[in-house]
């Protein structure tokens, strides 16, 4: 996820403090890399960009003294091509007529690059904003210089979710895109903007204009214009008034950033699968797991991480037959260094990219000689330079300090991996996105009435059973982190043996249950309600499980592989509310942080 701003003007003015205070506005989004192109009103392109944050960027590249009477800016979140200059955004075409931004992701940019190549553009790097200026310059010259009609012939080259705006020297207008990605147009006196979205356009003007999937919409300084991408035809929307705080913009009309990232799973779920149907890095990292041969596959990660390597061994084993130890990084040193060498293949997993105990593993792998591959979601990150290979988990930035959708994301990864090395195909995993959005969508109401019970116990279990275990201990981080209830999350089968002595009336027990193993579970279930316990049961409908329990929190049916996953969400609205209900602020829980770079 990136952020793209662009606006013009009707005179040539210093625009820089205008750009950069829409990029700081847009950081939340990402923050590798970011740039800025402005067009004098002579024609003249000034493009500036760098890798870095904003604030150290702007002032190297003197971003407040440029001049235009149109402007863009960029901020990048790498998903593909790490972060490096030429990948950074805006970018120019061939011969510097034109210059655009994009935010999203164009799945088919490789593919595009070598024909762009072909047919003699010049391509600066791998970064895929760059091919939606290049699929609009191929379609420029035999649409007679008309920039609508070059985007619409763009349109279809470009595969994925994005948006882009872009402009062309010689005519006073920027041109944009919407297909999946935010955008939204302001209104203003004597100039119009767009931007994904709200934060950036808010200090500027609350006159906005809702821009829709489908539809490109081309900036004059006094007025936006609508054209349907399909025919061409133009559309009228009507303006609106936004009158909202901008703390809420910045988290989509969410109360916190971890509810929007929760909602966001589905998408990045879904982009993610796209995404892995075509990088190139994917074959060299299932061929790199192959060469482990029937050694086990290393699988190291921290927190939540280390509980979807815990999923993932499960994947590997049940879809592929492929044996693979889950470890913690510490563990991977004490347990597992001794007997690794140049034949073995460690995978770590780290959001940041930046997690010390994760990094020492890494190091003592480096030393071993094994191979050392990586998933991780900040591209530009120790972890990625550290690594062989790396697969990116396309989350975008996640901000709440708890993770959700980087969690879901690596079980999804996994998944794939395991049905790679299995040769099955990996459309079966299509249905996911969709049984993602049916989960958020389902599971909130049945979650705030289970939390009605758990808020007030400072005491409880979640437990699971075969692949629903690593959920289990997921959940139960998920509720510690952000509740600061103790929740101890274990295997069903475990729990007589010892921490049973903890049930006394009405102490809650959750039970994450899976297609076909209800009937062990209702084994456990009445170990825990003989003794007064509350078995609250999280899974898919069931007549005779829902009997054996108090309270019944609903999940939509799947294929078992999927269940997990699927189970992943009310165990994260569970926390999220109760964690509201106690007055307690999700996205920054007291105590904790979202990167650990210490030991
Ligand atoms: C902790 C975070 O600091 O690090 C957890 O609070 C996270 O949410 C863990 O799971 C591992 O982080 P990463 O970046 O290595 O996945």
């Amino acid at each position: 996820m990136c952020g793209i701003f662009g606006i013009i003007t009707s005179q040539e003015q210093t625009l820089g403090p205008i750009l950069i205070e829409a990029a700081k506005r847009l950081a939340y989004r990402g923050y590798d890399s970011v740039g800025s192109a402005t067009v004098w009103a002579s024609g003249q392109i000034d493009l500036r960009k760098d890798v870095g944050r904003i604030q150290d960027v702007s002032t190297r590249l003197r971003f407040a003294e440029m001049r235009g009477s149109r402007g863009i800016t960029q901020l990048r979140w790498a998903t593909f091509g790490a972060p490096s200059q030429p990948n950074a955004q805006p970018h120019l075409d061939s011969d510097g007529d034109m210059v655009g931004a994009h935010n999203g992701n164009v799945v088919n940019n490789v593919q595009l690059r070598e024909l762009f190549l072909r047919e003699g553009l010049i391509v600066r790097g791998t970064n895929d904003g760059e091919t939606c200026v290049h699929a609009v310059e191929r379609h420029f010259d035999h649409n007679g210089g008309d920039m609508l009609a070059a985007i619409r012939s763009a349109y279809t080259d470009l595969e994925g979710d994005y948006a882009f705006v872009i402009t062309h020297r010689d005519e006073h207008k920027l041109y944009a895109i919407k297909k999946g990605s935010g955008l939204v147009g302001g209104l203003g006196d004597g100039f119009t903007c767009l931007s994904s979205d709200l934060p950036s356009i808010l200090p500027l003007t609350r006159r906005i204009i809702r821009i829709r999937d489908g539809e490109i919409v081309t900036l004059a300084p006094d007025r936006i214009e609508l054209f349907n991408v399909a025919d061409g035809a133009p559309i009228t929307r009507d303006e609106e008034r936004y009158e909202g705080p901008i703390e809420v913009a910045e988290k989509g009309g969410y109360p916190h950033f971890m509810l929007k990232e929760i909602h966001e799973q589905p998408t990045v779920a879904n982009e993610l699968l796209h995404l892995l149907d075509s990088t190139p890095h994917l074959a060299r990292f299932v061929e790199a797991l192959r060469a482990t041969g029937d050694r086990p596959v290393y699988l190291v990660g921290s927190g939540t991480s280390y509980h979807a390597c815990l999923l993932g061994a499960y994947y590997f084993n049940r879809v592929a037959g492929c044996s693979a130890v889950p470890c913690l990084g510490p563990q991977f040193i004490e347990q597992y260094a001794n007997s690794v060498g140049p034949q073995d293949t460690a995978v770590f997993v780290s959001q940041s990219g930046e997690t010390k105990d994760i990094l020492n593993a890494l190091k003592v792998m480096r030393q071993k000689g094994g191979r050392v591959l990586s998933v991780l979601n900040v591209l530009g990150s120790s972890l990625a330079h550290a690594s062989d290979v790396y697969l990116p988990l396309a989350c975008g930035y996640e901000i709440s300090v708890p993770a959700t959708k980087t969690f879901v994301n690596q079980c999804v990864l996994f998944l794939y991996l395991a049905f790679r090395l299995a040769g099955r195909k990996t459309d079966e995993l299509s249905a996911l996105p969709r049984l993602l959005a049916e989960a958020v969508e389902v599971t909130d109401a049945p979650s705030r009435k289970v939390v009605e019970y758990l808020v007030n116990w400072n005491a409880l279990h979640y437990l699971g059973y075969g692949m629903t275990h690593p959920i289990a201990l997921e959940a139960a981080l998920k509720l510690k982190e952000i509740t600061y209830a103790h929740c101890e999350g274990m295997f069903s089968s475990e729990f007589k043996h010892g921490p049973l002595a903890a049930v006394h009336d009405g102490y809650p027990v959750l039970f994450f249950t899976l297609a076909g193993d209800e009937a062990m579970m209702i084994n456990h279930i009445n170990e825990v309600t003989t003794r007064g316990g509350r078995a609250i049961a999280v899974a898919a409908e069931h007549p005779i499980l829902r009997k054996n329990v108090h309270d019944y929190l609903p999940v939509p049916a799947s294929d078992p592989l999927l269940a997990p996953i699927v189970l992943t969400i009310p165990a994260q609205l569970v926390a999220y509310h109760m964690s509201v209900a106690r007055g307690i602020d999700p996205d920054f829980p007291r105590n904790l942080s979202k990167t650990l770079t210490v030991d």
